[in-house]
């Protein structure tokens, strides 16, 4: 149960972003989906009550636990590869209280995709392509040859799920996007992306 204190951290993306300490308060402007995004992405993945949608690369968790705190019915899992932001990320969440969450620490191109029935895509792997100063830290190994094996592994995952499968981007190539998904949502000039698989 949440109580109103815990409620204020959703009620302005600067109130959220006061979770975090400094240096990942930095980092949120360029690598962090915005409270306002992440709620409307939520409410268009949460079509049905027991749904569990997959961030595909949660970093510190927002679009996660905004998610949660927003669509009760739903319960939303989130994917980060480096370990300290899903510490961020569990901090976050004990002291938000949202408990319709879970992360898993690990890399997403090894991940069974099989239990999760829609999908969260903040251009995750666009960090390949990048200069230096745009990237989180220097703990990956970046490379262009990553990050087509990373949207590759996507593209395969998103080609296996069923049709009524519903996917949202953000800021994406959509190199990621296989045939078969339709637009069905777009907001933020074309930023924001609701794709049905049919
Ligand atoms: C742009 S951030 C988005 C974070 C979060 N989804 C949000 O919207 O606030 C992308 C995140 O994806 C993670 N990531 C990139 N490739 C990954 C992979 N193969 N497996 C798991 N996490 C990955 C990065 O470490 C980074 O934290």
């Amino acid at each position: 149960m949440i109580d109103p204190e815990q409620a204020h951290y959703f009620s302005s993306n600067a109130d959220l972003d006061s979770i975090y300490p400094e240096r990942i308060r930095k980092l949120s402007k360029r690598h962090w989906t915005p409270l306002g995004v992440a709620k409307k992405a939520a409410q268009f993945l949460a079509a049905k009550p027991g749904d569990k949608i997959l961030d595909i690369g949660s970093g510190v968790g927002k679009f996660c636990l905004v998610g949660g705190f927003s669509c009760p019915d739903q319960h939303f899992y989130g994917i980060e590869q480096r370990r300290e932001l899903i510490e961020h990320a569990e901090a976050a969440q004990a002291l938000t209280g949202v408990e319709n969450v879970t992360f898993i620490h690990g890399d997403f191109t090894r991940l069974d995709v099989t239990p999760y029935n829609h999908f969260y895509f903040y251009n995750s792997f666009y960090e390949h392509l990048v200069e230096s100063d745009d990237r989180i830290d220097d703990e990956v190994d970046y490379s262009e040859g990553m990050y087509n094996f990373n949207a590759r592994a996507l593209y395969l995952a998103l080609d296996s799920k069923p049709a009524g499968t519903r996917v949202v981007t953000f800021h994406s190539l959509l190199d990621e996007m296989p045939q078969g998904y339709q637009l069905a949502y777009s907001s933020l000039g074309m930023l924001l992306k609701g794709w049905i698989k049919v």
